[in-house]
């Protein structure tokens, strides 16, 4: 479970004075001694390594890991489907959940610890309900955000419903960016967070009747790379989900919305327990990217290598009449 990684190293006299000024060690606690190291700890609960010469910090090791125990994790549209696994999986793992979702009244769902289930209003349809949530629960210094509300569209593009589109952008993406442009704020002041978003495997593979819900997703793995890039050096890091096909409401939708155009046949999904699990354990190694194995794995290796390949067999799935 614990997993360690040293995330930034500061040498030189200078850069590491200004740097353990940065992360508020004047209230850091020594409570060992290792030769020339020094192991501490600032107000934050962060660990840092202090390498020193005589009384000057010539360097400073900052270490980054999301311990899941005792951390504070929001996770968008977690009353059901994959947000609640994941809620489910987190809290089993002792951390403290805040459950967003639209209605709090109507929330039944089992958890582990039930006491550290906080639901929690969050409705991505409307910058106005975000600015609410974020007035109303920035201050609870989260630990972590999973972005993982999202809507479903599909079909061929002139008969998908406009208002529905409108609204998918709206929860999948312009959402998932207001929440986190609110929150990570908090983090990098705070010297450590982590920003999960769910994309999918669309946003790489593009199909036939997936236009708009692919162009959605493809700007979530296009937004967390670049904050990926602006976060360097911050102590808070993202993880892009390239979420496979997972057992829930929306799953058993793309068969409805496809309809006879795509052949979704042979779409193989796991269960939502599952994959919270693959999830957590990604987060636990701060990384990067969740990207699925198996076939899916192959199919989107070949999306990204060989797109003109991967355009004509998803074309042999098609029909458009
Ligand atoms: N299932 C898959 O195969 C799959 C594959 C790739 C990616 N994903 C992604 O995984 C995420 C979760 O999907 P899922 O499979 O768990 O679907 P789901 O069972 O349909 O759940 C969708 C969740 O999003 C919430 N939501 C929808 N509109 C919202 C809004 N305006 N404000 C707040 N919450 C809202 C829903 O809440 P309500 O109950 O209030 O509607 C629900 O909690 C989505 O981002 C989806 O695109 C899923």
């Amino acid at each position: 479970m614990l997993c360690l990684r040293i995330y930034r190293y500061w040498r030189g006299t200078q850069a590491a004075r200004l740097k353990a000024r940065s992360l508020n060690l004047s209230t850091i606690r020594v409570y060992k001694s290792l030769g020339e190291f020094s192991i501490l700890e600032n107000s934050n609960g962060m660990t840092i390594y202090r390498y020193w010469r005589g009384t000057q910090t010539v360097g400073l090791y900052q270490e980054f890991y999301l311990k899941i125990q005792g951390a504070k994790i929001l996770v968008t549209g977690a009353n059901r489907g994959i947000g609640l696994g994941l809620a489910q999986e987190l809290n089993r793992r002792g951390a403290i959940i805040y459950a967003g979702m639209r209605d709090p009244s109507a929330f039944d769902a089992k958890f582990d610890k039930p006491d550290n289930v906080h639901p929690v209003p969050c409705d991505l349809g409307s910058k106005a309900s975000i600015e609410l949530f974020l007035n109303d629960w920035a201050d609870e210094k989260f630990d972590a955000v999973v972005n993982n509300a999202g809507q479903l569209t599909g079909g061929l593009i002139e008969e998908q419903d406009l208002d529905g589109i409108y609204s998918m952008f709206q929860v999948n993406l312009t959402g998932l960016i207001h929440l986190t442009r609110g929150l990570l704020p908090g983090m990098i002041k705070r010297g450590s967070g982590k920003i999960i978003n769910n994309a999918s495997v669309s946003g790489v593979m593009h199909l036939p009747c997936a236009s708009t819900y692919a162009a959605a997703k493809t700007g979530v793995v296009a937004f967390t790379n670049s904050v990926n890039l602006e976060l360097k050096g911050t102590g808070v890091s993202t993880l892009t989900l390239l979420t496979p096909g997972i057992k829930t409401r929306m799953f058993d939708e793309i068969s409805k919305l496809y309809g006879d155009k795509m052949d979704v046949s042979k779409l193989s999904s796991i269960s939502p327990e599952e994959y919270a699990k693959e999830v957590v354990s990604c987060i636990e190694r701060d990384k990067f990217f969740y990207t699925p194995g198996g076939s899916v794995g192959v199919a989107l290796w070949l999306a990204r290598h060989f797109p003109r390949t991967f355009q004509k067999l998803s074309a042999l799935g098609f029909k458009r009449s």
